[in-house]
């Protein structure tokens, strides 16, 4: 059996594959149809200083091949996460990261300073691409100054491993990339949704409340892949991929892309048990092809 462990920052992940936030809840949900130890990670659902209601109904909306949510980080808060979540997740045999938004720079720093104190949680993952929220989230994610400043005030209050997700709504994502690295994030995770809409053409309105919302699944595969691919070439830091996989194939693309770890969002809706059908993919792919490690996959496409 191949070595299947890689390292983010200062996190020795068992296995490369993790599910994003906002998709799995806080994994107990999941524990029911799957074994949680068999991945390498599971990142909770959005976290913010103060409780958020989120957006109003509808939602979300199916698409081609995918979906449009506009959930806008609806969430009790971090008071409440310390103290009724993270008794109940803490023992949890895979490495648990806490996904922290926030509408201003203060309250970042403020929630991550908050999580810092968990001893269980060994990393946050700072969402500075979220779509849905119409202060902050995105904003500070799609130009350099923003995302700079956030990160940096993130930094000088948070010690463990620090990993920044980016958003795709931008020109040019290997720019937010460097900054981030510059900024001192540990890894960086991409990508966030992408902008879009749908219109509901009887009653000539948009089907979501909020007009526009992000769009996930495997339809944005091939836009996050591209992303991945120039980001690897772009940075130093570890790259967590993620955007539209559904199988074990689509994670070997983003690891000859060029991630070290991936993520796995939408598809856990159709099938929760995808991310451990992945992990056992991988595997059998390394074995098959004689590789010793998934390590010697990472960035090995051939262009
Ligand atoms: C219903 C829903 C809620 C989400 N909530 C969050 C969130 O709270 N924080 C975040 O960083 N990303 C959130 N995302 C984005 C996903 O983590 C992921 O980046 C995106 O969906 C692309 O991956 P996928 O195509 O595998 O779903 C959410 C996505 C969906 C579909």
């Amino acid at each position: 059996m191949a070595d299947l462990s890689v390292n983010i920052g200062e996190l020795k992940l068992k296995n490369p594959v993790l599910t994003a936030s906002g998709t799995f809840g806080y994994g107990i949900e999941y524990a029911d149809f799957m074994d949680l130890s068999r991945i390498g990670g599971i990142f909770v659902k959005g976290t913010t200083l103060h409780p958020r209601e989120g957006n109003d109904y509808p939602r979300m909306a199916e698409t081609p091949s995918g979906m449009l949510n506009a959930v806008g980080l609806q969430n009790k808060g971090v008071n409440y996460f310390i103290s009724a979540i993270y008794p109940k997740i803490k023992d949890i045999d895979t490495c648990m990261m806490v996904n922290v938004s926030g509408s201003t720079v203060e309250d970042y720093a403020a929630c991550a300073e908050k999580i810092n104190e968990l001893d269980k949680i060994p990393a946050i993952e700072l969402n500075i691409s979220c779509p849905n929220v119409k202060q902050g989230g995105m904003a500070f994610g799609t130009n350099c100054a923003g995302a700079s400043e956030v990160i940096k005030a993130v930094r000088k209050v948070y010690h463990k491993t620090l990993i920044v997700k980016l958003s795709p709504n931008v020109t040019d994502i290997t720019e937010i990339a460097k900054t981030a690295e510059a900024e001192g994030a540990d890894a960086v995770s991409l990508i966030n949704t992408l902008m879009g809409m749908a219109i509901d053409i009887e009653r000539r309105k948009p089907v979501l409340s909020t007009v526009t919302g992000g769009l996930s699944g495997p339809c944005v595969k091939p836009v996050a892949l591209r992303m991945v691919y120039q980001t690897y070439k772009a940075i130093k830091i570890p790259i967590i991929g993620l955007g539209g996989i559904s199988n074990w194939k689509d994670a070997i693309e983003f690891i000859l892309a060029g991630a070290t770890a991936i993520q796995i969002g939408t598809y856990n809706f159709v099938d929760p048990t995808v991310s451990v059908k992945v992990v056992e993919g991988i595997n059998e792919y390394l074995d098959k092809n004689g590789f010793q490690s998934v390590r010697e996959l990472i960035g090995g496409l051939e262009v």
